[in-house]
């Protein structure tokens, strides 16, 4: 496509299409930087030509990378069998059946039942109302309390939102919906005391959540929710310490535990489940984005026999459930796209190549005069951009350096995206040596020049 093809397609985009999470003045003023037109494998094009590697799977989402006809196909097929029916009504269909089956499968013991969704705030807000229609059935409806962390996300619906954590999420829906209360993230690079250990700070931030039952009475708490790593958030990755002493935690007191794999599902950490990874025992897990590899919307919430116990023990009903609950034709590509996951062994292979790879790549970059710290966990990965490596000063007007990288990392055909000054990678899980070298090269160029541009304010 032509230069004047990205310029029309930009210039309708401006007339009548509205950005999710925007400032529509400057949108509006600049147009969209970039229309991207196709993707196979890793790669994704711009209507200019562009081949860019995408180092965040679109949104933390396409697992098995682009153009997987597989998945395609099945979707295909189900359109020309049975391109909709509901679930309501006591009418179920074969691909929701075969799923719900293979979910129930593959996740963690005891979470057999699935009710599905089509993104990740729905199944959250399908977790907030089922956890408070169990305390009602328990006889405890009481227990209203939702405790999350300060910069979790959990979606954009008043209810998930308001159970997020992000400051910038409560503004529009003053007051927030109640019964949430937010306590520290586990984020030791920016949120630890001078000379306090990972394990040390671990535990003090899982402590907060005691702290917080006892503060609004443990009678009135039904959950801990919470991303296993906090996504959106900047890649947070739990000290070593935190989720057992949480888990002792929610056990403690027979709260329940929410976990949103909305990121983290279906093979990011080598593990289907980040839950297994840190052996945690969620009653919940909400999922979206890989389940299909982001082919078609999907998503879901697993869900414990102790609350399904709960459900078919009393003659109540549970009124939730969207008109695309169970979409059939989602079904067949969540099924298409698990298959291709299993088949070509791309989970277990994070533990053997992706994760090592994505660590021994970000390490090359840890003395770099602009970062901080680099991290990952599984095929999740950050930098830390600071002002001041020692102190980890952050610069002026955070997010400011973090956009001026971000834009370097897509002059160089590589997408990492900045929240703030910490940029955030989320690999497909396809990614071999050559992606991981392009992407280094990518990496060292965009901090090089990102230095350059901000070379008066780096501390000597
Ligand atoms: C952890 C987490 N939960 C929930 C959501 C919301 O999902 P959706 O955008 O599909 O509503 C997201 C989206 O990025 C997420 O990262």
């Amino acid at each position: 496509m032509s230069k004047s093809t990205s310029k029309h397609w930009r210039d309708l985009d401006s007339q009548h299409h509205l950005h999710p999470f925007t400032n529509h003045k400057s949108l509006r003023a600049s147009g969209a930087t970039r229309v991207i037109v196709r993707g196979e494998g890793p790669y994704i094009w711009d209507s200019e030509g562009n081949r860019i590697l995408d180092g965040m799977s679109g949104l933390w989402t396409t697992n098995v990378g682009y153009g997987r006809k597989e998945i395609a196909e099945a979707a295909y097929q189900q359109m020309l069998e049975l391109p909709f029916y509901n679930t309501f009504f006591k009418t179920t269909h074969p691909p929701v059946v075969a799923l719900s089956n293979k979910l129930a499968e593959l996740a963690p013991d005891k979470l057999n039942q699935v009710f599905f969704g089509s993104s990740g705030s729905e199944s959250n807000d399908t977790a907030i109302r089922l956890i408070r229609h169990y305390w009602t059935l328990k006889g405890e409806p009481k227990r209203r309390i939702i405790i999350s962390r300060a910069m979790a996300y959990h979606g954009s619906t008043i209810a998930a939102g308001s159970m997020g954590g992000m400051p910038h999420m409560h503004k529009h829906s003053y007051p927030v919906y109640e019964g949430f209360r937010h306590i520290i993230d586990p984020y030791w690079y920016g949120e630890s005391k001078d000379g306090e250990t990972p394990e040390a700070f671990g535990l003090r931030a899982a402590k907060a959540l005691e702290d917080e039952i006892l503060a609004v009475g443990p009678e009135n708490v039904a959950a801990f929710a919470a991303e296993p790593v906090q996504g959106a958030g900047g890649v947070k990755i739990a000290p070593a310490t935190y989720w057992p002493e949480i888990q002792k935690i929610v056990d403690k007191y027979g709260i329940l535990l929410l976990a949103d794999e909305v990121i983290t599902g279906f093979g990011r950490l080598g593990t289907w489940f980040a839950s297994e990874y840190y052996g945690i025992r969620p009653n919940l897990i909400t999922f979206a984005k890989a389940a299909t590899s982001g082919y078609i919307p999907l998503s879901g919430l697993l869900i414990d026999d102790k609350i399904v116990d709960a459900l078919m023990s009393h003659d109540d009903d549970f009124n939730h459930g969207y008109t695309f609950s169970g979409h059939p034709v989602a079904c067949a590509a969540a099924l298409a796209n698990l298959e291709l996951m299993e088949r070509e062994s791309m989970v277990p292979r994070v533990n053997t190549f992706g994760a090592p790879s994505l660590a021994r790549m970000l390490a090359r970059f840890k003395d770099h005069p602009l970062v901080g710290e680099v991290r990952s966990v599984g095929m999740l990965g950050a930098i830390e951009l600071v002002a001041d490596k020692k102190t980890r000063r952050r610069f002026a007007d955070p997010g400011r350096v973090g956009l001026i990288c971000r834009d370097h990392f897509f002059n160089e055909g590589f997408i990492m995206r900045a929240v703030f000054d910490t940029m955030v990678t989320a690999p497909p899980l396809i990614w071999t040596a050559d992606q991981f070298a392009e992407a280094e090269t990518a990496i060292g160029r965009a901090l090089d020049k990102t230095l350059s541009d901000v070379a008066g304010e780096i501390a000597a």
